[in-house]
């Protein structure tokens, strides 16, 4: 009896779990809204495309060995503004105060702004937001550098370890609302800044549509998450696409207003 019970499990297990796993996938899969609402990009090309489908969410790197050190105050005064990477005023202040300046191979010229690492010190793990470029590791130390604003240092270990071993890795970054888009700069050179990314939170390619003359654009980046294009994006609705560092992508269509003004920031309804 058990033996004959034991027998068909032996059968229906495999078949069951396969059709689980089906399960799980198809309800992981995301839909990019690029999908249904691409219905004004007239590229004959494009239109043939199979709609963009992001796998799941983007799951957190192992941990590796580095080291950590700490500029500023304890209240966060010395915090980013400016930096390598760009956020400067207000986007600054809206990756609070637990930031850090990362080391040249995750800085990758400007494409590792954005991104989240959770680090791991004697007394405790913190989780920041790379804002800036910090110089070379420090020699004797292992792996990458990480100079950390106080607040965020205080969380690992102690002011006066002054440089620490830490572990590292690569988290989905938590964000509140939609990615956001500052646009400066003039009809002949446009620059977006891209913040506020949740996901990897790393952008490596943007690229922008209006909603007539403008056809799909890539951006090049500037430095930092600075992207320019000399295309006139004036008196047109500004539809972007932001690629993260896991290759998945986001459209936030019609994110910027025919009106659209230089020196202010869209914020988009979706983030990753
Ligand atoms: C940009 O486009 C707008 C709207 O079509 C036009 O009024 C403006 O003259 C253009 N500017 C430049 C510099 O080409």
């Amino acid at each position: 009896m058990s033996g004959r019970r034991r027998r068909s499990w032996t059968i229906w297990a495999p078949l069951l779990a396969s059709l689980l796993l089906a399960g799980l996938a198809l309800s992981a899969k995301v839909v990019d809204e690029e999908a249904e609402a691409d219905g004004d990009d007239g590229g004959g090309a494009s239109k043939k495309k199979k709609p963009h489908v992001n796998h799941g969410k983007f799951k957190a790197d192992p941990w590796t060995d580095g080291h950590a050190t700490f500029y500023g105050g304890r209240d966060g005064s010395g915090t980013t503004d400016g930096g390598a990477c760009g956020y400067k005023g207000e986007l600054g202040k809206d990756y609070g105060a637990l930031t850090a300046a990362v080391g040249p191979s995750l800085y990758t010229n400007g494409a590792g702004c954005g991104a989240c690492y959770e680090l791991k010190g004697s007394k405790g793990t913190v989780v920041v937001t790379a804002t800036n470029q910090a110089p070379p590791p420090v020699s004797g130390q292992k792996g990458e550098h990480f100079d950390l604003t106080m607040p965020a240092f205080l969380k690992i270990d102690e002011e006066k370890a002054g440089i620490v071993p830490i572990t590292y890795r690569k988290v989905a970054c938590a964000r509140q609302g939609g990615i956001r888009y500052t646009i400066t700069g003039n009809p002949n050179y446009n620059m977006v800044m891209v913040t506020n990314v949740g996901g990897a939170g790393d952008v490596v390619a943007l690229s922008v549509k209006g909603n007539k003359r403008v056809k799909w654009t890539p951006m090049k980046r500037s430095w930092g998450q600075l992207w320019i294009t000399e295309v006139n994006l004036t008196g047109e609705s500004l539809t972007f696409r932001v690629m993260t560092g896991d290759h998945r992508k986001a459209t936030s269509w019609h994110v910027a207003p025919r009106d659209w003004k230089y020196d202010k920031t869209y914020q988009a309804t979706k983030n990753f």
